[in-house]
Protein backbone atom coordinates (compact mmCIF):
# COMPACT_ATOMS: atom_id res chain seq x y z
CA UNK A 1 0.00 0.00 0.00
CA UNK A 2 1.38 3.47 -0.86
CA UNK A 3 1.50 5.86 1.79
CA UNK A 4 1.30 3.50 4.46
CA UNK A 5 2.31 5.43 8.04
CA UNK A 6 0.47 3.54 10.32
CA UNK A 7 2.37 5.20 12.96
CA UNK A 8 2.12 8.76 11.68
CA UNK A 9 5.99 9.03 11.82
CA UNK A 10 7.01 12.38 10.69
CA UNK A 11 11.07 12.48 11.03
CA UNK A 12 13.90 11.39 13.02
CA UNK A 13 13.38 13.68 16.71
CA UNK A 14 17.20 12.76 17.64
CA UNK A 15 19.57 10.02 18.08
CA UNK A 16 20.54 9.57 22.11
CA UNK A 17 24.32 7.99 22.22
CA UNK A 18 24.69 6.75 25.87
CA UNK A 19 28.67 7.68 26.53
CA UNK A 20 30.94 6.94 29.07
CA UNK A 21 31.57 10.58 29.21
CA UNK A 22 29.16 13.52 27.36
CA UNK A 23 30.93 16.71 27.96
CA UNK A 24 33.67 15.36 26.08
CA UNK A 25 31.78 13.53 23.62
CA UNK A 26 29.81 17.02 23.33
CA UNK A 27 33.28 18.73 22.57
CA UNK A 28 33.74 16.20 20.11
CA UNK A 29 30.96 16.84 17.88
CA UNK A 30 31.16 20.46 18.38
CA UNK A 31 34.69 20.84 17.79
CA UNK A 32 35.06 17.90 15.03
CA UNK A 33 31.99 17.74 13.11
CA UNK A 34 30.83 21.43 13.90
CA UNK A 35 27.46 20.77 16.09
CA UNK A 36 26.12 23.51 18.36
CA UNK A 37 25.59 22.67 21.42
CA UNK A 38 22.09 23.64 22.35
CA UNK A 39 20.64 22.34 25.85
CA UNK A 40 21.86 20.43 28.73
CA UNK A 41 20.40 18.76 31.62
CA UNK A 42 22.38 17.24 34.85
CA UNK A 43 22.78 18.10 38.49
CA UNK A 44 22.18 21.92 37.83
CA UNK A 45 19.02 21.49 36.90
CA UNK A 46 18.01 18.92 39.11
CA UNK A 47 18.08 15.82 37.54
CA UNK A 48 19.64 13.56 39.85
CA UNK A 49 20.20 10.29 37.22
CA UNK A 50 22.04 11.27 33.95
CA UNK A 51 23.52 14.29 32.44
CA UNK A 52 23.11 15.34 28.99
CA UNK A 53 24.30 17.62 26.09
CA UNK A 54 21.60 18.38 23.08
CA UNK A 55 23.19 19.24 20.19
CA UNK A 56 22.43 20.45 16.48
CA UNK A 57 23.27 20.99 13.03
CA UNK A 58 20.90 21.81 10.52
CA UNK A 59 17.80 19.56 11.22
CA UNK A 60 20.10 17.01 12.70
CA UNK A 61 19.78 16.50 16.48
CA UNK A 62 21.93 14.64 18.39
CA UNK A 63 21.97 13.78 22.45
CA UNK A 64 24.90 12.72 24.52
CA UNK A 65 24.00 11.15 27.60
CA UNK A 66 26.15 10.07 30.56
CA UNK A 67 24.62 7.94 33.70
CA UNK A 68 25.44 9.75 37.40
CA UNK A 69 26.06 6.57 38.83
CA UNK A 70 26.38 2.51 38.00
CA UNK A 71 22.98 2.40 39.28
CA UNK A 72 21.65 4.08 36.06
CA UNK A 73 20.42 1.91 33.26
CA UNK A 74 22.51 3.37 31.15
CA UNK A 75 25.19 2.02 32.92
CA UNK A 76 24.91 -1.39 31.95
CA UNK A 77 24.46 -0.06 27.94
CA UNK A 78 27.72 1.61 28.11
CA UNK A 79 30.08 -1.53 30.25
CA UNK A 80 28.40 -3.44 27.57
CA UNK A 81 28.93 -1.63 24.63
CA UNK A 82 31.12 1.03 25.27
CA UNK A 83 29.88 4.27 23.44
CA UNK A 84 26.69 3.78 21.24
CA UNK A 85 23.47 5.08 19.55
CA UNK A 86 20.79 3.77 22.39
CA UNK A 87 17.93 5.55 21.14
CA UNK A 88 16.96 6.57 17.20
CA UNK A 89 13.82 8.89 19.00
CA UNK A 90 10.65 9.88 16.32
CA UNK A 91 8.66 12.34 16.32
CA UNK A 92 4.92 11.00 15.59
CA UNK A 93 1.70 12.84 15.74
CA UNK A 94 0.47 10.70 18.15
CA UNK A 95 2.64 9.12 20.92
CA UNK A 96 -0.16 7.15 22.14
CA UNK A 97 -1.45 5.95 19.02
CA UNK A 98 2.05 4.72 17.91
CA UNK A 99 2.58 2.86 20.53
CA UNK A 100 -0.64 1.57 20.77
CA UNK A 101 -0.29 0.69 16.70
CA UNK A 102 3.33 -0.75 16.87
CA UNK A 103 2.84 -2.94 19.75
CA UNK A 104 -0.47 -4.37 18.50
CA UNK A 105 1.74 -4.69 15.05
CA UNK A 106 4.50 -6.80 17.46
CA UNK A 107 6.78 -4.47 18.63
CA UNK A 108 8.17 -5.03 22.63
CA UNK A 109 7.33 -2.58 24.79
CA UNK A 110 10.55 -0.28 26.35
CA UNK A 111 8.48 2.43 28.13
CA UNK A 112 4.90 2.56 28.66
CA UNK A 113 3.56 6.00 27.17
CA UNK A 114 3.91 8.95 29.79
CA UNK A 115 3.70 12.91 30.28
CA UNK A 116 7.34 14.45 30.27
CA UNK A 117 6.96 18.09 31.86
CA UNK A 118 8.16 21.16 32.84
CA UNK A 119 7.26 25.15 32.97
CA UNK A 120 7.98 25.11 29.29
CA UNK A 121 5.00 22.37 28.91
CA UNK A 122 4.72 19.03 28.36
CA UNK A 123 5.35 16.22 25.58
CA UNK A 124 3.99 12.98 25.28
CA UNK A 125 6.83 10.21 24.94
CA UNK A 126 6.69 6.34 24.61
CA UNK A 127 9.25 3.54 23.02
CA UNK A 128 10.08 0.60 21.40
CA UNK A 129 13.07 -2.22 21.41
CA UNK A 130 14.39 -2.98 18.07
CA UNK A 131 17.37 -4.41 17.25
CA UNK A 132 19.92 -5.26 19.96
CA UNK A 133 19.63 -2.62 23.16
CA UNK A 134 18.34 -0.35 20.77
CA UNK A 135 15.18 1.48 20.74
CA UNK A 136 12.87 4.00 18.98
CA UNK A 137 11.17 6.63 21.31
CA UNK A 138 7.99 8.04 19.88
CA UNK A 139 7.35 11.40 20.81
CA UNK A 140 4.79 13.70 19.85
CA UNK A 141 4.24 17.07 21.29
CA UNK A 142 1.29 18.94 23.05
CA UNK A 143 2.47 22.19 24.13
CA UNK A 144 6.26 22.32 25.09
CA UNK A 145 8.08 25.17 23.62
CA UNK A 146 11.22 25.00 25.45
CA UNK A 147 14.89 24.54 24.12
CA UNK A 148 15.25 20.93 23.29
CA UNK A 149 12.94 18.80 25.77
CA UNK A 150 11.34 19.01 28.99
CA UNK A 151 14.08 18.86 31.73
CA UNK A 152 16.60 20.32 29.50
CA UNK A 153 17.52 23.88 29.84
CA UNK A 154 19.34 26.63 27.00
CA UNK A 155 23.07 26.04 27.21
CA UNK A 156 24.30 27.51 23.82
CA UNK A 157 27.39 26.73 22.58
CA UNK A 158 27.65 27.67 19.42
CA UNK A 159 29.95 25.35 17.17
CA UNK A 160 30.99 26.40 13.36
CA UNK A 161 28.66 24.79 11.12
CA UNK A 162 30.26 22.57 8.69
CA UNK A 163 27.11 22.19 6.44
CA UNK A 164 25.41 18.73 7.94
CA UNK A 165 21.69 19.17 7.23
CA UNK A 166 20.11 15.91 8.28
CA UNK A 167 19.92 12.07 8.90
CA UNK A 168 19.97 10.61 5.49
CA UNK A 169 20.00 6.99 7.02
CA UNK A 170 20.44 5.13 10.53
CA UNK A 171 22.35 1.56 10.07
CA UNK A 172 21.77 -1.56 12.16
CA UNK A 173 23.90 -4.55 11.76
CA UNK A 174 22.29 -8.03 13.12
CA UNK A 175 23.51 -11.37 13.05
CA UNK A 176 23.88 -13.67 10.28
CA UNK A 177 20.58 -14.96 9.57
CA UNK A 178 18.11 -11.95 11.13
CA UNK A 179 18.15 -9.06 8.74
CA UNK A 180 15.10 -10.80 7.33
CA UNK A 181 13.62 -10.49 10.51
CA UNK A 182 14.20 -6.84 11.48
CA UNK A 183 13.64 -6.13 7.78
CA UNK A 184 10.21 -7.68 8.37
CA UNK A 185 10.07 -5.78 11.27
CA UNK A 186 10.13 -2.27 10.07
CA UNK A 187 7.83 -3.45 7.10
CA UNK A 188 5.46 -5.42 9.76
CA UNK A 189 5.19 -2.49 12.98
CA UNK A 190 6.72 0.83 10.99
CA UNK A 191 5.10 0.15 7.65
CA UNK A 192 7.85 0.35 6.15
CA UNK A 193 8.85 -0.62 2.46
CA UNK A 194 12.05 -2.64 1.12
CA UNK A 195 13.63 0.00 -1.26
CA UNK A 196 16.97 -1.85 -2.04
CA UNK A 197 18.49 -5.03 -1.53
CA UNK A 198 22.05 -6.30 -1.38
CA UNK A 199 23.48 -9.69 -1.58
CA UNK A 200 26.97 -10.74 -1.10
CA UNK A 201 27.35 -10.32 -4.51
CA UNK A 202 27.13 -6.47 -4.54
CA UNK A 203 29.13 -6.25 -0.93
CA UNK A 204 32.02 -8.52 -1.22
CA UNK A 205 35.88 -8.81 -1.86
CA UNK A 206 37.87 -11.57 -2.32
CA UNK A 207 38.10 -12.14 1.06
CA UNK A 208 34.53 -10.90 3.28
CA UNK A 209 30.91 -9.76 2.67
CA UNK A 210 27.72 -8.82 3.79
CA UNK A 211 24.03 -8.13 2.72
CA UNK A 212 21.87 -5.38 3.45
CA UNK A 213 18.07 -4.40 3.00
CA UNK A 214 17.51 -0.81 2.94
CA UNK A 215 13.81 0.19 4.67
CA UNK A 216 12.42 3.02 4.30
CA UNK A 217 8.98 5.57 5.05
CA UNK A 218 7.24 6.34 1.88
CA UNK A 219 8.37 9.80 1.93
CA UNK A 220 12.23 8.57 2.12
CA UNK A 221 12.90 10.75 4.96
CA UNK A 222 13.63 8.02 6.91
CA UNK A 223 15.64 5.32 5.55
CA UNK A 224 17.16 2.21 8.21
CA UNK A 225 19.25 0.07 6.55
CA UNK A 226 19.58 -3.52 7.88
CA UNK A 227 22.84 -5.49 7.41
CA UNK A 228 23.96 -9.37 8.19
CA UNK A 229 27.77 -10.61 7.96
CA UNK A 230 27.59 -13.30 5.01
CA UNK A 231 30.09 -15.97 5.01
CA UNK A 232 33.74 -15.45 3.43
CA UNK A 233 37.25 -16.43 3.38
CA UNK A 234 37.65 -14.25 6.07
CA UNK A 235 35.59 -12.38 9.03
CA UNK A 236 33.25 -9.68 7.71
CA UNK A 237 32.95 -6.66 9.13
CA UNK A 238 30.25 -6.90 10.27
CA UNK A 239 31.06 -9.79 12.60
CA UNK A 240 34.13 -7.46 14.06
CA UNK A 241 31.07 -5.01 14.67
CA UNK A 242 29.05 -7.44 16.44
CA UNK A 243 31.76 -8.86 18.54
CA UNK A 244 33.46 -5.48 19.32
CA UNK A 245 29.71 -3.73 20.32
CA UNK A 246 28.49 -6.67 21.68
CA UNK A 247 25.46 -7.55 20.03
CA UNK A 248 23.56 -6.03 17.31
CA UNK A 249 23.27 -2.22 17.21
CA UNK A 250 24.03 1.19 14.96
CA UNK A 251 26.75 0.56 12.46
CA UNK A 252 26.86 3.73 10.86
CA UNK A 253 24.84 7.33 10.35
CA UNK A 254 24.74 8.93 7.17
CA UNK A 255 24.79 12.77 7.28
CA UNK A 256 23.57 14.60 4.43
CA UNK A 257 25.08 17.82 3.13
CA UNK A 258 25.00 19.97 0.01
CA UNK A 259 28.89 20.59 -0.65
CA UNK A 260 30.29 17.48 -0.16
CA UNK A 261 33.82 19.21 -1.21
CA UNK A 262 33.34 22.02 1.67
CA UNK A 263 32.09 19.85 3.83
CA UNK A 264 34.05 17.59 3.98
CA UNK A 265 37.02 19.44 3.58
CA UNK A 266 36.09 21.52 6.92
CA UNK A 267 35.75 17.86 8.65
CA UNK A 268 39.19 16.89 7.39
CA UNK A 269 40.37 20.32 8.71
CA UNK A 270 39.06 19.61 12.14
CA UNK A 271 40.85 16.14 12.31
CA UNK A 272 38.30 13.81 11.47
CA UNK A 273 39.67 10.62 10.14
CA UNK A 274 38.48 9.32 6.93
CA UNK A 275 38.66 6.09 5.18
CA UNK A 276 41.13 6.55 1.94
CA UNK A 277 40.56 4.24 -0.90
CA UNK A 278 43.75 4.06 -3.23
CA UNK A 279 44.63 6.32 -5.78
CA UNK A 280 44.12 4.64 -8.60
CA UNK A 281 40.26 4.64 -7.99
CA UNK A 282 40.22 8.29 -9.22
CA UNK A 283 41.76 7.21 -12.33
CA UNK A 284 38.90 5.15 -13.81
CA UNK A 285 36.38 7.46 -12.05
CA UNK A 286 35.72 9.73 -14.38
CA UNK A 287 35.01 6.78 -17.12
CA UNK A 288 32.60 5.11 -14.46
CA UNK A 289 30.81 8.00 -13.43
CA UNK A 290 31.04 10.72 -16.38
CA UNK A 291 30.62 14.13 -16.26
CA UNK A 292 30.54 15.74 -12.49
CA UNK A 293 30.03 18.87 -10.96
CA UNK A 294 33.02 18.81 -8.89
CA UNK A 295 36.62 19.23 -9.64
CA UNK A 296 38.05 15.90 -10.01
CA UNK A 297 41.08 16.99 -8.07
CA UNK A 298 39.36 18.18 -5.52
CA UNK A 299 37.66 14.80 -4.83
CA UNK A 300 40.49 13.23 -5.24
CA UNK A 301 42.48 14.60 -2.26
CA UNK A 302 40.23 14.61 0.36
CA UNK A 303 39.33 10.62 -1.03
CA UNK A 304 35.31 11.32 -1.90
CA UNK A 305 33.89 8.61 -3.38
CA UNK A 306 31.58 9.09 -6.31
CA UNK A 307 28.51 6.65 -7.64
CA UNK A 308 25.97 6.82 -10.30
CA UNK A 309 22.80 5.29 -11.22
CA UNK A 310 19.91 6.44 -13.89
CA UNK A 311 18.66 9.06 -11.51
CA UNK A 312 22.05 10.86 -11.20
CA UNK A 313 25.17 10.59 -8.86
CA UNK A 314 25.92 11.06 -5.16
CA UNK A 315 29.33 11.59 -3.28
CA UNK A 316 30.18 9.98 -0.58
CA UNK A 317 32.52 8.99 2.36
CA UNK A 318 32.91 7.19 5.53
CA UNK A 319 34.79 8.17 8.86
CA UNK A 320 36.91 6.02 10.44
CA UNK A 321 35.18 4.77 13.82
CA UNK A 322 34.70 7.49 16.16
CA UNK A 323 35.46 5.73 19.47
CA UNK A 324 37.94 2.67 20.07
CA UNK A 325 36.08 -0.40 19.25
CA UNK A 326 35.38 -0.60 16.21
CA UNK A 327 31.94 0.21 16.26
CA UNK A 328 29.84 3.41 14.96
CA UNK A 329 31.30 5.42 12.21
CA UNK A 330 29.79 8.13 10.26
CA UNK A 331 29.46 8.22 6.54
CA UNK A 332 28.86 12.23 5.14
CA UNK A 333 26.86 12.15 1.71
CA UNK A 334 25.54 14.79 -0.96
CA UNK A 335 22.88 13.72 -3.37
CA UNK A 336 22.81 15.01 -6.74
CA UNK A 337 19.47 12.95 -8.16
CA UNK A 338 20.76 9.82 -6.63
CA UNK A 339 18.80 8.58 -4.14
CA UNK A 340 21.10 5.16 -4.41
CA UNK A 341 23.42 4.14 -1.97
CA UNK A 342 26.84 3.71 -3.64
CA UNK A 343 26.07 0.52 -4.30
CA UNK A 344 29.06 1.05 -7.83
CA UNK A 345 31.85 1.99 -5.13
CA UNK A 346 32.06 -1.39 -3.28
CA UNK A 347 32.66 -2.30 -6.79
CA UNK A 348 34.83 0.55 -7.99
CA UNK A 349 36.74 -0.30 -4.82
CA UNK A 350 37.16 -3.78 -5.47
CA UNK A 351 38.72 -2.98 -9.19
CA UNK A 352 40.50 -0.10 -7.91
CA UNK A 353 42.46 -2.92 -5.39
CA UNK A 354 42.95 -5.43 -8.49
CA UNK A 355 44.37 -2.09 -10.72
CA UNK A 356 46.78 -1.94 -7.55
CA UNK A 357 48.00 -5.29 -7.74
CA UNK A 358 48.03 -5.36 -11.53
CA UNK A 359 50.74 -2.37 -11.24
CA UNK A 360 52.75 -4.11 -8.95
CA UNK A 361 52.59 -7.10 -11.11
CA UNK A 362 50.34 -9.10 -8.34
CA UNK A 363 46.89 -10.05 -9.63
FE1 LIG B 1 25.38 4.32 4.32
Amino acid sequence: MSGENPLKIKRIHHIEFLVGNARQAAYFYRKGFGFSQTAYRGLETGERGVTSYALTQGRINFLFTTPLNANQPGSAHISKHSDGVRDVALQVEDADKAFEEATRRGAQVAEEPHNDTDQNGTVRRAAVHTYGDTIHSLISYKDYSGPFLPGFVTAPIPGEDAGLLQVDHVVGNVELGRMEFWADFYSRVFGFKRLISFDDKDISTEYSALMSIVMSDDSQLVKFPINEPAPGRKRSQIDEYLDAYGGPGVQHIALLCGDAVKTVGKLQGNGIEFLRVPDSYYDVVRDRVGRIDESLDAIRSLGILVDRDQEGYLLQIFSKPVEDRPTLFFEIIQRKGSRGFGKGNFRALFEAIELEQARRGNL
